[in-house]
Protein backbone atom coordinates (compact mmCIF):
# COMPACT_ATOMS: atom_id res chain seq x y z
CA UNK A 1 0.00 0.00 0.00
CA UNK A 2 1.39 3.50 -0.57
CA UNK A 3 0.87 6.82 0.74
CA UNK A 4 -0.07 10.33 -0.34
CA UNK A 5 3.51 11.09 1.07
CA UNK A 6 5.31 8.48 -1.17
CA UNK A 7 6.24 10.07 -4.61
CA UNK A 8 5.34 8.56 -8.10
CA UNK A 9 6.08 8.85 -11.18
CA UNK A 10 3.99 9.05 -14.75
CA UNK A 11 3.54 9.68 -18.29
CA UNK A 12 0.15 11.97 -19.26
CA UNK A 13 -1.24 13.54 -22.42
CA UNK A 14 -3.49 15.98 -22.74
CA UNK A 15 -4.12 18.50 -25.69
CA UNK A 16 -4.78 21.47 -22.99
CA UNK A 17 -2.09 21.37 -21.13
CA UNK A 18 -1.78 24.41 -19.19
CA UNK A 19 1.76 25.95 -18.65
CA UNK A 20 2.46 29.43 -16.56
CA UNK A 21 2.06 31.74 -20.40
CA UNK A 22 0.32 29.31 -22.32
CA UNK A 23 -1.67 26.29 -23.15
CA UNK A 24 -0.85 23.78 -25.58
CA UNK A 25 -1.23 19.66 -26.41
CA UNK A 26 2.12 17.89 -24.71
CA UNK A 27 3.20 14.82 -22.79
CA UNK A 28 4.25 15.42 -19.42
CA UNK A 29 6.40 13.46 -17.63
CA UNK A 30 6.93 13.06 -13.69
CA UNK A 31 9.90 10.82 -12.41
CA UNK A 32 10.14 10.57 -8.74
CA UNK A 33 7.94 13.26 -7.73
CA UNK A 34 9.59 16.01 -10.09
CA UNK A 35 8.42 16.66 -13.52
CA UNK A 36 11.21 15.92 -16.06
CA UNK A 37 9.94 16.71 -19.25
CA UNK A 38 7.33 19.12 -21.01
CA UNK A 39 7.08 17.53 -24.49
CA UNK A 40 5.01 20.47 -26.36
CA UNK A 41 3.09 19.27 -29.40
CA UNK A 42 3.86 15.67 -28.66
CA UNK A 43 2.28 12.45 -27.64
CA UNK A 44 4.65 9.89 -26.67
CA UNK A 45 3.85 6.12 -26.93
CA UNK A 46 2.22 5.00 -23.96
CA UNK A 47 1.46 7.89 -22.12
CA UNK A 48 -2.25 8.24 -20.71
CA UNK A 49 -4.25 10.26 -22.89
CA UNK A 50 -6.56 12.56 -21.12
CA UNK A 51 -8.99 12.93 -23.99
CA UNK A 52 -10.70 16.22 -23.59
CA UNK A 53 -9.81 17.11 -20.41
CA UNK A 54 -7.15 20.29 -18.89
CA UNK A 55 -4.02 19.45 -17.13
CA UNK A 56 -2.94 22.63 -14.80
CA UNK A 57 -0.69 22.50 -12.21
CA UNK A 58 -1.81 21.54 -8.40
CA UNK A 59 -3.22 24.53 -6.99
CA UNK A 60 -1.46 26.73 -4.11
CA UNK A 61 -4.19 27.93 -1.08
CA UNK A 62 -3.02 30.53 1.54
CA UNK A 63 -6.25 31.18 3.20
CA UNK A 64 -8.80 28.90 3.91
CA UNK A 65 -10.54 28.99 7.68
CA UNK A 66 -12.38 25.59 5.92
CA UNK A 67 -11.08 23.35 8.84
CA UNK A 68 -13.16 25.05 11.27
CA UNK A 69 -16.79 23.91 10.08
CA UNK A 70 -15.03 20.16 10.16
CA UNK A 71 -13.70 21.04 13.67
CA UNK A 72 -16.90 22.96 14.93
CA UNK A 73 -19.67 21.42 12.66
CA UNK A 74 -22.79 23.14 14.91
CA UNK A 75 -22.03 26.07 17.46
CA UNK A 76 -20.47 24.47 20.57
CA UNK A 77 -20.02 21.24 19.01
CA UNK A 78 -16.60 19.59 18.45
CA UNK A 79 -15.64 16.74 15.90
CA UNK A 80 -12.72 15.11 16.60
CA UNK A 81 -9.94 17.10 15.49
CA UNK A 82 -7.85 14.18 13.67
CA UNK A 83 -10.70 13.35 12.09
CA UNK A 84 -12.16 16.78 11.18
CA UNK A 85 -8.33 17.37 9.92
CA UNK A 86 -9.02 14.10 7.47
CA UNK A 87 -11.87 15.34 6.35
CA UNK A 88 -11.49 18.50 5.94
CA UNK A 89 -8.20 17.40 3.76
CA UNK A 90 -9.89 15.40 1.62
CA UNK A 91 -12.64 18.04 0.78
CA UNK A 92 -9.05 20.36 0.37
CA UNK A 93 -7.48 17.52 -2.49
CA UNK A 94 -10.79 17.04 -4.16
CA UNK A 95 -10.73 20.29 -5.15
CA UNK A 96 -7.15 20.42 -6.89
CA UNK A 97 -5.70 21.82 -3.86
CA UNK A 98 -1.73 20.12 -3.61
CA UNK A 99 -0.20 22.46 -1.32
CA UNK A 100 -2.33 24.05 1.54
CA UNK A 101 -2.04 26.80 4.20
CA UNK A 102 -4.48 26.30 7.30
CA UNK A 103 -5.40 29.02 8.82
CA UNK A 104 -5.70 29.61 12.23
CA UNK A 105 -6.76 32.15 14.22
CA UNK A 106 -5.24 33.65 17.75
CA UNK A 107 -6.12 36.70 19.58
CA UNK A 108 -9.69 38.10 19.51
CA UNK A 109 -11.97 40.73 18.54
CA UNK A 110 -14.15 40.30 21.02
CA UNK A 111 -13.72 40.52 24.96
CA UNK A 112 -13.40 36.36 24.21
CA UNK A 113 -10.36 34.79 26.09
CA UNK A 114 -7.94 35.23 23.38
CA UNK A 115 -7.08 31.70 21.88
CA UNK A 116 -9.71 30.66 19.67
CA UNK A 117 -11.53 27.76 20.64
CA UNK A 118 -9.36 24.47 20.27
CA UNK A 119 -6.73 26.13 18.16
CA UNK A 120 -3.94 23.82 20.39
CA UNK A 121 -5.87 20.60 19.97
CA UNK A 122 -6.40 21.35 16.35
CA UNK A 123 -2.57 22.07 15.92
CA UNK A 124 -1.65 18.96 17.53
CA UNK A 125 -4.01 16.95 15.35
CA UNK A 126 -2.41 18.34 12.03
CA UNK A 127 0.84 17.62 13.16
CA UNK A 128 -0.13 14.22 14.00
CA UNK A 129 -2.26 13.70 10.50
CA UNK A 130 1.05 15.06 8.56
CA UNK A 131 3.41 12.41 11.04
CA UNK A 132 1.24 9.56 9.48
CA UNK A 133 2.28 10.28 6.04
CA UNK A 134 -1.74 9.98 5.25
CA UNK A 135 -2.29 13.30 4.30
CA UNK A 136 -3.38 13.57 0.72
CA UNK A 137 -2.19 17.65 0.35
CA UNK A 138 0.90 19.44 1.34
CA UNK A 139 -0.11 21.11 4.56
CA UNK A 140 0.82 24.39 6.05
CA UNK A 141 0.17 26.89 8.72
CA UNK A 142 -1.37 30.49 7.99
CA UNK A 143 -1.44 31.98 11.45
CA UNK A 144 -3.87 34.97 11.39
CA UNK A 145 -3.54 37.56 14.21
CA UNK A 146 -5.90 39.96 15.50
CA UNK A 147 -3.60 42.80 16.35
CA UNK A 148 -5.70 44.83 19.73
CA UNK A 149 -6.03 41.72 21.15
CA UNK A 150 -4.27 41.39 24.66
CA UNK A 151 -1.48 39.05 25.15
CA UNK A 152 -1.32 38.39 21.19
CA UNK A 153 2.22 38.64 20.36
CA UNK A 154 2.97 36.24 23.73
CA UNK A 155 0.65 33.86 22.22
CA UNK A 156 1.98 34.01 18.27
CA UNK A 157 5.48 33.77 20.21
CA UNK A 158 4.67 30.42 22.04
CA UNK A 159 2.46 29.10 18.64
CA UNK A 160 5.65 29.44 16.97
CA UNK A 161 7.84 27.88 19.19
CA UNK A 162 5.92 24.84 19.20
CA UNK A 163 4.48 24.93 15.36
CA UNK A 164 6.09 25.17 12.32
CA UNK A 165 4.17 28.64 10.60
CA UNK A 166 4.71 29.68 7.25
CA UNK A 167 2.50 32.58 7.02
CA UNK A 168 1.26 35.18 9.82
CA UNK A 169 -1.17 37.73 8.53
CA UNK A 170 -1.96 41.03 10.69
CA UNK A 171 -5.50 41.60 11.28
CA UNK A 172 -7.28 44.57 12.97
CA UNK A 173 -11.17 44.14 12.85
CA UNK A 174 -11.98 47.36 15.45
CA UNK A 175 -15.14 48.98 14.57
CA UNK A 176 -15.26 52.20 12.15
CA UNK A 177 -12.22 51.07 10.06
CA UNK A 178 -10.83 48.75 7.25
CA UNK A 179 -12.97 45.65 6.34
CA UNK A 180 -15.73 47.56 9.10
CA UNK A 181 -15.19 51.15 8.13
CA UNK A 182 -19.68 51.08 7.77
CA UNK A 183 -19.69 50.41 11.51
CA UNK A 184 -23.51 49.35 10.49
CA UNK A 185 -22.30 46.81 8.95
CA UNK A 186 -21.16 45.31 12.21
CA UNK A 187 -23.47 46.60 13.78
CA UNK A 188 -26.08 44.29 12.04
CA UNK A 189 -23.94 41.12 12.27
CA UNK A 190 -23.67 41.82 16.18
CA UNK A 191 -27.58 42.17 16.43
CA UNK A 192 -27.93 39.09 14.83
CA UNK A 193 -25.04 37.05 16.17
CA UNK A 194 -25.21 38.11 19.85
CA UNK A 195 -28.94 40.09 20.71
CA UNK A 196 -27.02 42.65 22.21
CA UNK A 197 -28.97 46.37 22.29
CA UNK A 198 -27.83 49.34 20.20
CA UNK A 199 -26.65 50.58 24.33
CA UNK A 200 -24.66 47.60 24.76
CA UNK A 201 -23.49 47.58 21.06
CA UNK A 202 -22.22 51.38 21.63
CA UNK A 203 -19.96 50.03 24.80
CA UNK A 204 -18.71 47.01 22.91
CA UNK A 205 -17.39 49.18 20.01
CA UNK A 206 -16.74 51.99 22.46
CA UNK A 207 -14.52 49.20 24.42
CA UNK A 208 -13.19 48.01 21.20
CA UNK A 209 -11.81 51.19 20.13
CA UNK A 210 -10.26 52.16 23.02
CA UNK A 211 -8.67 49.31 23.15
CA UNK A 212 -7.02 49.63 19.78
CA UNK A 213 -5.86 52.59 20.68
CA UNK A 214 -3.90 51.51 23.36
CA UNK A 215 -2.45 48.03 22.63
CA UNK A 216 -2.82 48.42 18.73
CA UNK A 217 0.72 49.97 18.13
CA UNK A 218 2.84 48.20 20.25
CA UNK A 219 0.99 44.62 19.30
CA UNK A 220 1.92 45.37 15.86
CA UNK A 221 5.13 46.28 15.87
CA UNK A 222 5.67 43.04 18.58
CA UNK A 223 4.27 40.97 15.81
CA UNK A 224 5.81 42.40 12.86
CA UNK A 225 9.20 41.81 15.06
CA UNK A 226 8.48 38.25 15.63
CA UNK A 227 7.96 37.03 12.02
CA UNK A 228 11.09 38.65 10.85
CA UNK A 229 13.30 37.22 13.24
CA UNK A 230 11.09 33.98 12.54
CA UNK A 231 11.69 34.01 8.55
CA UNK A 232 8.01 34.52 7.86
CA UNK A 233 5.96 35.72 5.13
CA UNK A 234 3.79 38.49 5.99
CA UNK A 235 0.33 39.51 4.97
CA UNK A 236 -1.73 42.77 5.46
CA UNK A 237 -5.29 42.38 5.64
CA UNK A 238 -8.35 44.93 4.79
CA UNK A 239 -6.24 47.87 3.49
CA UNK A 240 -8.59 50.43 2.90
CA UNK A 241 -6.18 53.93 2.46
CA UNK A 242 -3.11 54.82 1.41
CA UNK A 243 -1.87 54.66 4.47
CA UNK A 244 -2.61 51.41 5.22
CA UNK A 245 -0.30 50.34 2.21
CA UNK A 246 2.52 52.37 3.10
CA UNK A 247 2.64 50.37 7.06
CA UNK A 248 2.75 47.23 4.66
CA UNK A 249 5.89 48.44 2.76
CA UNK A 250 7.44 50.05 6.20
CA UNK A 251 6.71 46.07 7.81
CA UNK A 252 7.98 44.16 4.38
CA UNK A 253 4.60 42.71 4.08
CA UNK A 254 4.46 40.59 0.46
CA UNK A 255 0.79 40.04 0.38
CA UNK A 256 -2.15 42.12 1.08
CA UNK A 257 -5.39 40.04 1.82
CA UNK A 258 -8.99 41.44 0.40
CA UNK A 259 -8.18 44.77 0.47
CA UNK A 260 -11.46 46.63 0.41
CA UNK A 261 -10.90 49.32 -1.90
CA UNK A 262 -9.41 49.74 -5.53
CA UNK A 263 -6.63 52.39 -4.08
CA UNK A 264 -5.46 50.25 -1.74
CA UNK A 265 -4.97 47.66 -4.03
CA UNK A 266 -3.74 49.14 -6.87
CA UNK A 267 -1.27 50.84 -4.27
CA UNK A 268 -0.19 47.02 -2.81
CA UNK A 269 -0.16 45.51 -5.96
CA UNK A 270 2.38 48.78 -7.31
CA UNK A 271 5.19 48.43 -4.61
CA UNK A 272 5.25 44.84 -5.17
CA UNK A 273 3.13 43.29 -2.43
CA UNK A 274 0.67 40.24 -3.87
CA UNK A 275 -2.82 41.26 -4.05
CA UNK A 276 -4.84 38.64 -2.75
CA UNK A 277 -8.91 38.46 -3.05
CA UNK A 278 -11.28 36.07 -2.44
CA UNK A 279 -11.95 33.38 -5.18
CA UNK A 280 -16.13 33.45 -3.70
CA UNK A 281 -15.76 37.42 -4.22
CA UNK A 282 -15.24 36.23 -7.95
CA UNK A 283 -17.79 33.67 -7.94
CA UNK A 284 -20.72 35.15 -6.87
CA UNK A 285 -19.95 38.20 -8.34
CA UNK A 286 -19.44 40.55 -5.51
CA UNK A 287 -17.95 40.82 -1.79
CA UNK A 288 -20.43 39.50 0.46
CA UNK A 289 -19.39 42.86 3.11
CA UNK A 290 -19.88 45.06 0.58
CA UNK A 291 -15.88 45.98 -0.37
CA UNK A 292 -14.66 46.21 -3.48
CA UNK A 293 -15.25 43.19 -6.40
CA UNK A 294 -12.70 41.11 -7.29
CA UNK A 295 -13.36 41.12 -10.97
CA UNK A 296 -13.31 44.71 -10.97
CA UNK A 297 -9.39 44.37 -9.24
CA UNK A 298 -8.71 42.15 -12.31
CA UNK A 299 -9.97 43.75 -14.86
CA UNK A 300 -7.88 46.69 -13.40
CA UNK A 301 -4.94 44.55 -13.44
CA UNK A 302 -4.25 44.50 -9.78
CA UNK A 303 -5.13 41.16 -8.36
CA UNK A 304 -2.46 38.43 -8.22
CA UNK A 305 -3.57 35.77 -6.37
CA UNK A 306 -7.00 33.77 -5.91
CA UNK A 307 -7.74 32.58 -2.10
CA UNK A 308 -10.37 29.77 -1.14
CA UNK A 309 -11.29 31.60 1.81
CA UNK A 310 -14.36 29.99 2.97
CA UNK A 311 -15.61 27.40 -0.37
CA UNK A 312 -12.33 25.33 -1.28
CA UNK A 313 -13.39 24.21 -4.59
CA UNK A 314 -14.17 28.33 -5.64
CA UNK A 315 -10.39 28.13 -5.88
CA UNK A 316 -10.54 26.70 -9.42
CA UNK A 317 -14.26 27.88 -9.95
CA UNK A 318 -13.00 31.24 -9.44
CA UNK A 319 -9.74 31.12 -11.69
CA UNK A 320 -11.96 29.34 -14.50
CA UNK A 321 -14.27 32.34 -14.29
CA UNK A 322 -11.16 34.65 -14.50
CA UNK A 323 -10.28 33.48 -18.04
CA UNK A 324 -12.13 36.03 -19.71
CA UNK A 325 -10.35 39.44 -18.12
CA UNK A 326 -8.10 40.40 -20.85
CA UNK A 327 -6.08 42.44 -18.08
CA UNK A 328 -4.69 38.51 -16.88
CA UNK A 329 -3.75 36.85 -20.00
CA UNK A 330 -6.37 34.41 -20.74
CA UNK A 331 -6.35 30.51 -18.97
CA UNK A 332 -2.80 30.80 -18.67
CA UNK A 333 -2.88 34.02 -16.35
CA UNK A 334 -6.06 33.35 -14.54
CA UNK A 335 -4.67 29.81 -13.44
CA UNK A 336 -1.50 31.76 -12.03
CA UNK A 337 -3.59 33.32 -9.57
CA UNK A 338 -4.40 29.68 -7.97
CA UNK A 339 -0.44 28.40 -8.69
CA UNK A 340 2.54 30.00 -9.56
CA UNK A 341 1.89 33.60 -7.80
CA UNK A 342 0.83 32.43 -4.33
CA UNK A 343 3.87 29.97 -4.65
CA UNK A 344 6.23 32.91 -5.04
CA UNK A 345 4.30 35.57 -2.87
CA UNK A 346 5.52 32.32 0.44
CA UNK A 347 8.81 31.73 -0.97
CA UNK A 348 7.93 28.13 -3.04
CA UNK A 349 9.84 28.28 -5.55
CA UNK A 350 9.67 24.50 -5.97
CA UNK A 351 5.87 24.62 -7.60
CA UNK A 352 2.90 26.45 -9.33
CA UNK A 353 3.82 25.84 -13.16
CA UNK A 354 4.18 22.51 -15.04
CA UNK A 355 7.69 23.02 -15.90
CA UNK A 356 10.62 20.78 -16.05
CA UNK A 357 12.34 20.59 -12.31
CA UNK A 358 9.15 21.77 -10.66
CA UNK A 359 7.01 19.08 -8.48
CA UNK A 360 4.89 16.87 -9.96
CA UNK A 361 1.81 18.46 -8.80
CA UNK A 362 -1.19 18.25 -11.63
CA UNK A 363 -4.81 18.68 -11.83
CA UNK A 364 -7.24 17.27 -14.31
CA UNK A 365 -10.08 19.39 -15.20
CA UNK A 366 -12.79 18.36 -17.38
CA UNK A 367 -15.37 21.07 -18.39
CA UNK A 368 -19.26 20.44 -18.30
CA UNK A 369 -20.16 24.30 -20.12
CA UNK A 370 -17.73 26.57 -18.24
CA UNK A 371 -17.65 24.94 -14.77
CA UNK A 372 -14.37 23.15 -14.13
CA UNK A 373 -14.57 19.60 -12.95
CA UNK A 374 -11.64 18.39 -10.90
CA UNK A 375 -11.52 14.46 -11.84
CA UNK A 376 -7.85 13.40 -10.47
CA UNK A 377 -5.26 15.15 -8.70
CA UNK A 378 -1.63 14.26 -8.20
CA UNK A 379 1.19 15.12 -5.54
CA UNK A 380 4.56 14.97 -6.40
CA UNK A 381 3.23 12.24 -8.94
CA UNK A 382 1.24 10.22 -6.24
CA UNK A 383 -2.21 10.20 -7.08
CA UNK A 384 -4.01 11.96 -4.04
CA UNK A 385 -7.67 12.45 -5.23
FE1 LIG B 1 -11.27 40.83 7.75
Amino acid sequence: MTTPDEIGSLTLFSRRVVLADRETAATVVVEDGIIVAVEADHQRAGAVDLGEDLLIPGLVELHTDHLEPHYQPRPKVHWDPLSAVFAYDAQIASSGITTVFDSLRIGSDDDRPTTADGLLDLSEAIETAKGTGLLRSDHHTHLRCEIPSRGVVEEAESYLARFDVRLMSLMDHTPGQRQFRDEEKLRTYYRGKTGLSEADLDKLFANRRARAAEIGDPNKRGLVALAHRAGIALASHDDTIIDHVAESVADRVSIAEFPTTVEAARASHAAGISVLMGAPNVVRGGSHSGNVSAVDLAAAGVLDILSSDYVPISLIHGAFDLRDVPALGGLAGAIQTVTLKPALATGMTDRGEIAVGKRGDLVRVALVGDRPVVREVWRTGRRIA
